[in-house]
């Protein structure tokens, strides 16, 4: 009701500015209308008793002009007559001719200019004003036989025009103020007509249905994106609080319906192997991607597709490759696939850790890029495909796909579920366009990963150089403000959601207290009670940066005399992709660095340098981080690092120092860690210095710091967060689908 109120107000106000506008044109013009018919008539008039006038202008008595002169005043409008000679003398006037017009006066506006005799005679008209109103003097020349004896001045009356003129204003006005009042109300009318139009347009689309009136199409988009954001951020904010396996799942089923969730992976979460007794064991893998990953698919349940690597992995699965796990609390299916001797080493050993593996990380190993290797790459990522395919039981169904060895399988799941959501985190770094364009295959990579409704990195940086890559190799729009890429239409987000551990992590309800932890540790290595432990664990793998990681420890002994025979570093390594010559190297350097530094430093049964080169299954693991004043992460290039997170997650007793390379993913989270460049040895040793002797006071401080963020920054948020994006989208698709359909119905041509 105020906005209409408000809406006539300022319609009559400019119809009222309208008016008095028109208002004085339309004066003006009326004015200039009737001047025009009173010059006209006085021309006239004169004309008509012109012969008259002539045949007496030059009588000696001036009776007979008199008498005509007062026949043309007889007209009501023309009030006086005079007439003046070619001197401009006055000959004669009517009695009632105002003394303030005279011949002399008006005489130069009606003769020819002075330097130009011979030429004729004009009419002249001039309006001016008496005390009885305005008037109008029109002095008109009288010729006979093409000689001009002077000219006659009519007065004549202006008032009535000015009467004519109020009487048209006033017209006009009412006619304006009609027309306000009809234009108002029809104005008012029409836009309730459209505002009701319009309020049923947005419902039908707050609806799900499609709009009906094809004016409407370009703002649906911008409604239903809204509509959309307000419901998913209406959601996640009544959930609220800290991510937990349970809100993980209760995501799942809002937002997603409860859907299962299918991933793909190549490292299997539980491996089995054989033993020489012919016992079936059971290890978890060595794998960052696993660590986070278990935990997100005990609480989502689902099917995990990968690679059975274990010896004896066949024996404990059916017939379709399937085993329940974790065992004892079965809460998802692993889907194993077997590859054979050839696979394995073209798509794994080849193309996936030969050939990208080095390619994203910045660790001076030079990428070997075999067309071979790529055929079994593409063989393979069909094959997990496929099987991804086989798992789901819808046509949308969710799948995430894991990192750097499955870059073709999102176009190929897209191809056989157009509908899915397939999102996929890269787990690795991604390079920049200079460096990814040394691949022969990078087209046919970005294309793969085009497939992916979401494509996540942990850091934006390594989005930005994914989208740099695509705008640079392929032909498609990358929409820098949304960070998405449209290619045929459809587009793929690319975000960063920065990994981490479930929160408690498991593990540590199996593992002693920090105390034991580190009493049993120095017994096992037979350390003093007073030794100082620093720990360092990994895969051997050459970006992990462990041989610099150990000169930094020699540089530190070298440094401080006193530390040798007290501090040791203790490096748990597990072997890892031994089949690639490039490993087997950095496992001859790392034996070579550690025997040297020993060597150099060692005094008796005190070894500065443990060398653990085995698999350690995860409790082992944290019992190490348990016992350690320091960890050591001394990565050349990684996409997160989690053994940083395992550290910190392990220190219940907020003891021990973090001394974490810059080039890690962690290292933009983690900042109350202790910063290094890894290449920098003297810095680095330095940081070990300062962590060995830090006050347990800024120990607890930086840990709690840290251990705070994790617990709320954990993998369930990380989880989380990408599928509430996929809910999102997939709303959005089904919203744009189903519009689509209706529309094409509603409008089929
Ligand atoms: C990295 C990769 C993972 C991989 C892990 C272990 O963290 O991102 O995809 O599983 O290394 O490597 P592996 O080759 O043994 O699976």
């Amino acid at each position: 009701m105020r906005q209409t109120f408000k809406f006539l107000v300022g319609l009559v106000v400019s119809l009222g500015i309208l008016t008095l506008a028109t208002s004085a044109v339309v004066q003006r013009t009326t004015r200039r209308w009737f001047e025009g018919e009173v010059r006209l008539r006085a021309e006239l008039v004169v004309s008509g008793a012109r012969e008259t006038l002539a045949a007496h202008w030059n009588d000696a008595d001036h009776k007979d002009l008199d008498r005509t002169l007062a026949g043309i005043t007889r007209d009501q409008r023309i009030m006086a007559a005079a007439g003046c000679n070619a001197d401009l003398a006055l000959l004669t006037s009517t009695p009632s001719f105002p003394p303030s017009f005279s011949c002399t006066q008006t005489g130069p506006h009606v003769m020819p200019p002075l330097n130009t005799p011979g030429q004729p005679w004009s009419v002249w008209h001039q309006s001016a004003s008496l005390p009885g109103g305005p008037v109008l003097v029109s002095s008109i020349p009288i010729e006979n036989e093409g000689r001009t004896l002077g000219f006659v001045m009519l007065v004549q009356d202006l008032s009535f025009a000015e009467l004519r003129e109020a009487r048209t204003q006033r017209f006009v006005l009412i006619a304006f103020g009609i027309l306000a009042l009809v234009a108002s109300a029809v104005t008012v009318l029409v836009a309730r007509f459209t505002w009701r139009g319009w309020r049923r347009e947005i419902n039908r689309l707050a609806r799900g249905e499609a709009p009906q009136r094809p004016e409407f199409q370009p703002i649906v988009r911008d409604v239903r994106d809204l509509v959309e954001r307000i419901m998913v951020e209406r959601e996640t904010e009544l959930e609220g609080g800290a991510w937990t396996p349970q809100r993980l799942k209760l995501t799942l089923t809002r937002h997603l319906h409860g859907e299962k969730v299918v991933i793909v992976a190549n490292r299997e979460p539980y491996i089995h192997e054989r033993q020489s007794d012919g016992s079936i064991t059971m290890r978890h893998p060595a794998s960052g991607l696993v660590t986070a990953l278990e935990p997100v698919m005990q609480a989502c349940s689902g099917v995990w597709v990968a690679h059975g690597s274990g010896s004896a992995d066949r024996d404990v699965t059916d017939r379709r490759g399937h085993i329940p796990v974790p065992p004892g609390e079965e809460s998802y299916l692993l889907r194993r696939l077997w590859l054979s001797r050839e696979e394995e080493q073209g798509y794994y050993y080849g193309f996936s850790n030969e050939g990208l593996w080095p390619l994203c990380h910045l660790a001076h190993a030079r990428p070997i890029f075999r067309t071979e290797d790529w055929r079994y790459y593409l063989e393979v990522n069909q094959r997990f495909a496929d099987a991804a395919c086989e798992e789901v039981d819808s046509e949308d169904p969710i799948i995430l796909i894991q990192d750097y060895h499955f870059a073709l399988a999102p176009r190929m799941i897209r191809e056989r579920l157009p509908q899915a959501t397939v999102l996929m985190f890269w787990h690795i770094p991604w390079p920049n366009a200079e460096r990814f364009g040394i691949c022969p295959w990078r087209k046919e990579l970005l294309e793969g990963m085009l497939g992916n409704s979401i494509v996540g990195f942990h850091t934006q940086s390594h989005c930005n150089n994914f989208m740099e890559c695509v705008d640079r190799y392929l032909e498609c729009r990358v929409d820098r403000e949304q960070n998405a890429v449209i290619q045929h239409g459809r587009a793929t987000l690319v975000r960063s959601y920065p990994i981490s551990l479930e929160w408690p992590v498991r593990w540590l309800k199996t593992v002693p207290s920090a105390e034991e932890c580190r009493a049993g540790v120095l017994a096992e290595l037979g350390l003093k009670p007073d030794a100082l432990i620093g720990v360092g664990v990994d895969r051997l793998d050459y970006t992990k940066g462990v041989e610099e990681r150990f000169l930094a420890v020699e540089r530190l002994l070298e440094r401080n005399p006193e530390l040798r025979g007290r501090f040791t570093f203790v490096q748990l390594a597990a072997p890892s992709r031994t089949l690639i010559e490039r490993y087997r190297e950095l496992n001859d350097s790392i034996e070579l660095v550690t025997a040297r530094i020993n060597e150099r430093f060692g005094q008796g049964s005190y070894q500065p340098i443990i060398l653990r080169k085995a698999h350690h299954e995860p409790p082992d693991v944290f019992r190490y981080y348990r016992a350690a004043d320091v960890c050591y992460v001394s990565s050349l290039h990684d996409g997160m690092n989690l053994v940083a997170k395992e550290f910190l997650a392990a220190r219940e007793d907020e003891r021990g120092v973090l001394v974490l390379s810059q080039f890690t993913g962690a290292a933009s989270e983690l900042t109350e860690a202790l910063i290094v460049n890894p290449y920098d040895t003297d810095e680095a040793a330095a940081a070990l210095l300062t962590a060995l002797s830090m006050s347990p006071e800024e120990q607890r401080e930086r840990m709690r710091a840290m251990r705070a963020y994790l617990a709320e920054f954990n993998v369930y948020r990380w989880a989380g967060r990408m599928l509430v994006d996929a809910a999102r989208l997939r709303r959005r698709e089904r919203l744009t689908g189903r519009l689509t359909k209706q529309w094409l119905g509603a409008n089929p041509d």
